[in-house]
Formats: structure tokens, sequence, C-alpha cells
């Protein structure tokens, strides 16, 4: 793992949309995992600037890490939704080309598979973006995931059911469960990007970091990736040795 503290999320969040932007210059067709939450927001702004500046994202294909079971794409919460406000809709990217996993599918696990199948059929994901939960989780893989898990239904925790339930009115209306693709679809990327950013994921940082590789904290696999490259504010970073 390499590990960048940067002052400000600003900062780490520049660092982190040009070395997507870089590569998109030598892939045009790259293939991006993203992720939602409030921590990726500044890259995405970031990506918008560049794209208004000239970088081209008509050839690239996304893959969203995951989405909540039963919300329609349309709906206001969706994963889908956000995508399209704070992304999608602002890039040249083709609609086509972008996939969030569907909450509302009849036949998960034949969506699951549908899934890996489609990122399979892609190429692979070049680079995937991830954020951290409070609890370590990645995508929302919560603790206790396996490491070589695959897309599939989670139950989310009482703390990610806490932590989300600022994105709704109530937490009564935020979603049980979802769909993920699991860690072990995450470390075939070729390459993470994990963001992490304020002080209530510095325990979580810490963990992931200098912890040992185990399914209590989901985000210790990328020790085991070949290339991974987390990116910090100073808040985040303030438990490290
Ligand atoms: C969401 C996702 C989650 C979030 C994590 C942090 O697609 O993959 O793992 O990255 O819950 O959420 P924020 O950024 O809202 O603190």
């Amino acid at each position: 793992m390499e590990v960048i503290v940067c002052k400000t999320a600003e900062e780490a969040s520049r660092l982190a949309a040009t070395l997507i932007t870089d590569a998109l210059q030598t892939t045009p067709a790259l293939v991006l995992g993203l992720a939602t939450g409030s921590t990726p927001l500044l890259l995405y702004r970031e990506l918008i600037k560049a794209c208004q500046s000239g970088a081209d994202f008509s050839r690239v294909r996304t893959f969203n890490l995951d989405e909540y079971c039963g919300l329609p794409p349309e709906h206001p919460h969706s994963y889908r939704t956000f995508m399209n406000a704070h992304l999608f809709s602002n890039l040249n990217i083709r609609p086509e080309n972008t996939h969030v996993p569907d909450g509302t599918a009849d036949n998960l696990p034949a969506l699951c598979a549908a899934y890996e199948a489609a990122i399979a059929a892609a190429g692979g994901i070049d680079i995937q973006v991830l954020g951290i939960g409070s609890n370590g989780h990645i995508g929302f893989n919560e603790p206790g995931s396996p490491l070589d898990s695959r897309t599939r239904r989670v139950t989310l925790t009482e703390q990610t059911l806490r932590d989300n339930t600022r994105f709704f009115s109530a937490r009564e209306e935020v979603p049980r469960y979802a769909i993920s693709m699991g860690v072990g679809t995450i470390l075939e990327a070729k390459k993470c990007v994990l963001l992490g950013f304020g002080a209530n994921k510095a325990r979580a940082i810490k963990a992931a970091i200098e912890g040992p590789v185990s399914p209590d904290s989901p985000a210790s696999a990328l020790q085991v990736h070949r290339d991974t490259v987390v990116f910090l504010d100073e808040a985040a970073a303030a438990k490290l040795q």
C-alpha cells in the first residue's frame, strides 16, 4: 500500500483525480469502479472540472460498488440517482456504459452473477475508487465479510444504518439490505484508490493500514492488493504510527 497524507480532503481529492485523468490519457476506454457517499464528492467535482477542460469520458465504462435493495433506480436515495446527480450527468459519459446494481431485481443471485460477468466482459476494473466505513467496510462489505466474497446481497450493520441515516429523513427509511461487490471482487481491480477523510475514519484507517489482515476490518484486505494507493487528510491519518 502506498499511503499519501494531505493537509486537506480537497488536496487529496485533487491528487486522486489526477491519477484517474492521467490513466484516461493512456487508456481512453478506462474501466472505473466507483463509490457513493460523502467521501468521493470532491473527487467527482474534480473529474467534472477535468471533463469541462477537455478530458474525454466518452469511452469510459463504470461499475458502482453497491446499491440498496428495494430502492428503484429513480428513487431519490438510490445510489443510481446519487451517481447521476453527482457525476454521470455532468460528464460526456454514455449512460449505457455506467453500471449500478439493480436493487429491485427479482432474482438477486442471477443479478449478482450477471454483474460479475459484466465486469469481466469489460476486461476487469482498471481503477477502483473506495471510501471506508467508520467500521472499516469497503463497498458494503461489513466486518465479518469473507475476504474472498463476491457480489451478493448483504445485511447492513447497525453502525452503517446509523451512519447512513443522514441521507434519509428517518432511520427506519434506510434499507437494511444492499447488493455489494465482494471483497474478492474489489481485490481483482488492477488498482485501488482508497479515500479516507475526517476524524471519524481515523480508527478504521488505522485498522486497515496497520492492523492485521482480517475480516474484522474488510479494508485491511487491501494490504494484500498489489497496487493500492490510500489518500488521507490529516484528521483521518491522525492515529497512524
Ligand atoms: C458506498 C460505499 C461505502 C462508503 C462508506 C463511506 O458506495 O462503498 O463503503 O464509501 O460507507 O461513506 P461516506 O463517504 O459517506 O463516509
